[in-house]
């Protein structure tokens, strides 16, 4: 099919199954998955045709500038796929703030993939929460996650009204069907999932596992471009936002709600993902890391890792941010007279990495796909000994990075390690020897290199 064909397939049990997009960066996008279902030159007309609701999905306080909001026409109003709601333990996915009183967060951490257990997990019970940041409640910070996610959900529904997620997959491939429509994504590609948006997923391939920023603040935006101006980095065009597609389906249900770091189940009578067609620019996305475009040095020296950033989140002060998601992947490094890899360095932003895919050039062993690293506010780290030498003895000519994918979820904030990720999680206790074997090389001989 065509990628951004405007059609959804409904299948004979009521649920949709076509994905299809439509490309750029928070457009006024409009869409519908039946002919007419869109009011023209209005947003809420006394009668919507089909009988369907109108009704407004907010991302932003009203009046902020610009506003997110989306205008939703629906078979049922929200208020219908609520009704009661009972708590729910959901003990592997933590919130801000989550300090564990025996777990030491300062300190340089690594961690092996995790293993899929023999247990079916879905995207809520296959969750696992390895570092929180900020406090959920005030709505600044973050949380990472890593997700091992074996099973569908089957007539369940979820949604986070803490937070927006970043979801990048590392094995497997799933589908987030949505209130807004259908998102597939797979390794190599990301999907941001706003604040309150209703969806299920569903496993297309697995078992699937991945890395999940939660993001409690303002909304992922991209960078500013400064003099690199208007081409390069991630551009907004290959932002896909899905077409409309609703499901007309009357079965028990249930839908989770996370909010303020609890868990909340209400108990419905249907999908509440009836959206027949929407319009506005408060919309999921997926995004192919594949189209990013990396800049860099093309004489001498490299800049710092900033101009690598896919996404940012603003924090309020500017140039600092929330949540920067930084991407390392293939590139040419042609730098003369110059230590290529990550310099040694010590940093106030708490920095968060995952491996995608192949090998990372400051760390040849160790840090290998699915596997996470930990450096923490103005903890010292950088080249382990291998990459040092390599890189210092190195025949500079022009040398391409290829087959390497890792990401970073960078915040202004502290993050503290979950007990999971202290006592559960592979963690590497040799992680800190790496640097164990650099020399001084240091004699006082002037011209020694
Ligand atoms: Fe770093």
């Amino acid at each position: 099919m065509n990628e951004t064909a405007p059609i959804t397939m409904i299948q004979s049990d009521g649920r949709a199954t076509h994905p299809g997009y439509m490309p750029g960066w928070a457009n006024d996008f409009e869409t519908e998955a039946l002919p007419g279902a869109l009011p023209q030159g209005m947003n809420s007309p006394q009668k919507c045709d089909y009988g369907l609701y109108g009704e407004q999905l907010s991302g932003t306080a009203f009046t902020a500038n610009p506003p997110e909001r989306t205008w939703c026409y629906r078979i049922r109003p929200s208020v219908k796929h609520s009704a009661r709601y009972t708590m729910l333990e959901l003990p592997y996915w933590k919130s801000a703030p989550n300090v564990i009183e025996d777990v030491t967060s300062l300190g340089q951490y690594r961690w092996d993939p995790m293993p899929h257990s023999e247990t079916p997990l879905t995207w809520l019970t296959g969750m696992r929460t390895m570092t929180t940041a900020g406090d959920v409640n005030t709505q600044v910070g973050m949380a990472s996650h890593l997700y091992l996610v074996t099973e569908s959900m089957k007539d369940a529904y979820f949604y986070s009204a803490d937070s927006e997620l970043l979801v990048v997959p590392q094995e497997g491939r799933l589908r987030f069907a949505t209130e807004l429509g259908i998102i597939d994504i797979e390794p190599k590609e990301i999907a941001i999932i706003p604040r309150g948006l209703v969806y299920r997923v569903e496993v297309l391939e697995g078992p699937a596992r991945g890395f999940v920023c939660e993001n409690y603040g303002q909304k992922f935006e991209l960078p500013g471009r400064g003099p690199i101006g208007a081409n390069c980095l991630a551009n907004p065009r290959d932002f896909k936002a899905p077409v409309a597609a609703y499901e007309d389906r009357e079965v028990p249900s249930t839908l989770t709600i996370k909010w303020c770091g609890q868990f909340h189940e209400t108990r419905i009578g249907q999908s509440p993902l009836d959206v027949v067609a929407w319009h506005g620019n408060y919309a999921p996305y997926k995004y192919d890391l594949r189209n990013y475009c990396p800049v860099g040095a093309v004489l001498f020296d490299h800049p710092d890792p900033s101009i690598f950033t896919v996404l940012t989140a603003p924090s309020g002060q500017p140039g600092t941010a929330n949540i920067d998601f930084v991407l390392f992947r293939e590139r040419w490094m042609v730098a003369e007279n110059t230590f290529r890899p990550p310099w040694y360095h010590k940093n106030i932003m708490s920095e968060l990495m995952g491996n995608i895919y192949g090998e990372y050039d400051a760390k040849p062993q160790g840090f290998v796909p699915g596997g996470m690293s930990l450096h923490n506010m103005m903890l010292p780290h950088g080249p382990d000994r291998e990459a040092f030498e390599k890189a210092s003895n190195a025949n500079l000519g022009p040398d391409k990075l290829d087959n390497t994918m890792s990401f970073m979820f960078e915040t202004r904030f502290p993050q503290h390690l979950t007990e999971f990720a202290g006592k559960e999680a592979p963690l590497q206790d040799d992680y800190i020897d790496c640097w164990e074997t650099l020399e001084k090389k240091f004699d006082g001989t002037p011209g020694k290199k």
